[in-house]
């Protein structure tokens, strides 16, 4: 059964730190021409340009989450642009009860609803080393790691981000962060009955096709497994 309906196809994906959640979106967007929208990218790119209250830079520094209010705005405000019509993928929003309850509330009030929920599973102990060997190219946003997917050679250095957040002791507090948040969230949405959990372990290129059966969109490799499952 396809999950894409004319109504357009909006997509949450939920993982823990390093999980490969931008990695992944990137290429469903691609394949299924709607935007990304990522709550951590926004609020890196509001710091950027010194528009993120000093409060909450520290929050993002130390790992911890900001007010649900804050990423709430913002998400209200974007998923409101004209290229949102057909659809998006929300990239770590929600991560908490009351923000999934709020974005309910607010796709209800233009008539629509999330069509499925994809958690991407995969084990702490990988995760460390994932976040802590990422690279972002500034300029075009590509994710890279400096073991799996190094940049090309020659990339200058400065031409690559090294997030503040990805200093490992950061990253365990985010682990945490992560744990303890959405630990409600993840039954909020079984519940709901349209949870798919993707096994987010193999290469990038078996996981995209994992996730895209899981979101119904474009062919899953033939011969392969899906990895996801509907535990609904
Ligand atoms: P955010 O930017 O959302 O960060 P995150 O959820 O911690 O996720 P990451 O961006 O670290 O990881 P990812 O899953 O996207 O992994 P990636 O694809 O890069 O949030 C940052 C902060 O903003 C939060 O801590 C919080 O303060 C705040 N915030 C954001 N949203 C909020 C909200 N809703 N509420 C409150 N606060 C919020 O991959 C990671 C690395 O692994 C890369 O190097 C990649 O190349 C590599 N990789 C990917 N896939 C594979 C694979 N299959 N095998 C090997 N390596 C792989």
């Amino acid at each position: 059964m396809s999950t894409t309906s004319s109504h357009g196809l909006r997509v949450v994906l939920v993982g823990p730190p390093g999980a490969g959640k931008g990695t992944q979106a990137k290429v469903i967007c691609a394949k299924a021409q709607i935007p990304q929208i990522s709550t951590g990218d926004m609020l890196r790119a509001a710091k950027a340009e010194n528009k993120l209250p000093a409060d909450l830079v520290a929050k993002m520094s130390a790992g911890a989450l900001v007010p649900d209010e804050v990423v709430i705005g913002l998400i209200d405000d974007r998923t409101k642009s004209p290229d949102c019509a057909n659809g998006f993928l929300l990239d770590g929003f929600p991560r908490t009860v009351p923000q999934a309850i709020a974005l309910d509330a607010m796709l209800e009030k233009r008539g629509q609803k999330i069509d499925i929920v994809v958690a991407l599973e995969v084990p702490r102990e990988l995760l460390v080393e994932r976040a802590v060997l990422r690279r972002t190219n500034k300029k075009t946003g590509q994710i890279y790691h400096l073991k799996y997917s190094p940049p090309p050679p020659g990339t200058p250095e400065e031409e690559l981000e090294h997030r503040v957040d990805d200093k490992e002791e950061v990253v365990k507090k985010r682990l945490d962060t992560y744990e303890g948040m959405t630990a409600e969230l993840l039954p909020f949405y079984e519940k709901r009955g349209n949870l798919k959990r993707v096994n987010g372990v193999g290469s990038v290129e078996d996981v995209t096709a994992m996730m895209l059966a899981a979101v119904g969109v474009g062919a899953q490799k033939s011969g392969q497994k899906s990895g996801s499952t509907d535990r609904t």
